[in-house]
């Protein structure tokens, strides 16, 4: 059966009278399939840092909303994006990310450039009609902003330069295009891609869920800014001694949230990225990428070692509270909860995008 979205759930409200979007949009698979196509579909995703891709030949694999994507450096070094499916009978190019001086084909062996054209067909001299040029890899629209690449599916989106604009001048000095890639972690989580969010969004529950962590933030100076399309969360720290992994020098740490499903977690020579991508509506993949503008030192100064272990132990938390809350939302009781003012309004403000998000697509 397909889903129906009841008008009132549209509804946008100040968060003084707001409820939480229903608990159906958590625990649907038709609603999902909206989604896909109303929001993974037509907004900017983070596919990766340029310095993943360092020299000619080298790639990226990702997923968004449903489809297999490629991102590569050509030999110019550019940076292309493509749907990673041969126009032969729809095989991959690449199953993992990698370097390589042409895509070939992991089924009957097509190859492509990197511009995506198309140059070897192998056993095809009796087939007729056809021109290699009309069979080259599909592009997708990119962008790269502040050393990150984004990509969208939709042609029309809003240039990024424009979305995220302030953001640039609020971390300097810090500069994300100067990060250079360190390790990647990756979960898959038995929660919707939008309790992990939810989650992000909020500081209401570190003292239950992170106890320690409430220790070394500055809890009750906890803020939330919001833009159109994306909110920012800093708190300043309480406690700076050095012993504490988010010790940052000029005191501050930026965690912001680019709707629908992106965060950037930045500190002064750290920035770490997540991407939640939905694998069906009651699961979802979490995607860490840690960047260091100095990767060597940190390391010597056991500043990775103390960022991963610290990332795996608060992810532990997370993802165990997030995988009781979709149980609790498929529950037969829960439907609409209400907002803190006071601690919520990053998750108030996901919501809201959300339902703008819905209310243009079906207009
Ligand atoms: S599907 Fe790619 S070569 Fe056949
Ligand atoms: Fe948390």
């Amino acid at each position: 059966m397909k889903y129906s979205i009841n008008h009132d759930d549209l509804e946008l409200k100040p968060i003084e009278r707001a409820e939480t979007i229903p608990s159906s949009w958590y625990t649907d698979p038709d609603f999902l399939k909206i989604e896909t196509d109303a929001v993974f579909k037509k907004n900017w995703q983070l596919a990766c840092h340029q310095s993943q891709i360092p020299n000619s030949g080298d790639s990226v694999c990702r997923t968004v909303a449903g489809n297999p994507v490629i991102i590569v450096r050509d030999s110019s070094g550019e940076i292309r994006s493509f749907y990673n499916v041969c126009r032969h009978r729809g095989g991959p190019l690449a199953v993992k990310s990698g370097t390589a001086t042409v895509l070939q084909c992991k089924y009957h062996g097509w190859t492509y450039l990197m511009d995506g054209s198309l140059r070897g067909v192998p056993q095809f001299d009796r087939v007729e009609l056809f021109d290699k040029k009309d069979f080259g890899l599909k592009p997708i629209r990119t962008e790269i902003w502040e050393g990150l690449v984004f990509i969208s599916l939709d042609d029309s989106a809003k240039s990024l330069d424009t979305v995220l604009k302030e953001i640039p001048e609020r971390i300097t000095p810090i500069h994300l295009n100067q990060m250079e890639y360190h390790t990647t972690t990756v979960d898959l989580i038995d929660c919707n891609w939008k309790v992990y969010v939810d989650n992000y969004l909020e500081g209401y529950h570190i003292p239950i869920v992170h106890p320690e962590l409430a220790g070394l933030l500055d809890y009750k100076n906890y803020v939330t800014e919001l833009a159109e399309f994306y909110s920012l969360q800093y708190s300043p720290f309480g406690d700076i001694s050095d012993d504490n992994p988010y010790h940052a020098e000029d005191g501050q740490a930026f965690y912001y949230f680019i709707y629908p499903n992106i965060m950037l977690n930045i500190l002064p020579g750290r920035l770490q990225t997540n991407i939640v991508e939905p694998v069906g509506y009651d699961k979802c993949r979490v995607i860490f990428d840690f960047f260091y503008t100095d990767p060597k030192k940190a390391k010597e100064q056991g500043i990775i070692q103390s960022d991963m272990e610290y990332s795996a132990k608060i992810q532990q938390e997370d993802i165990e509270i997030c995988e009781a809350v979709q149980a609790g939302l498929r529950s037969d009781i829960y439907d609409k909860g209400r907002f803190s003012v006071k601690r919520e309004l990053g998750v108030w403000h996901f919501q809201s995008c959300l339902k703008k998000n819905l209310l243009d697509f079906q207009s």
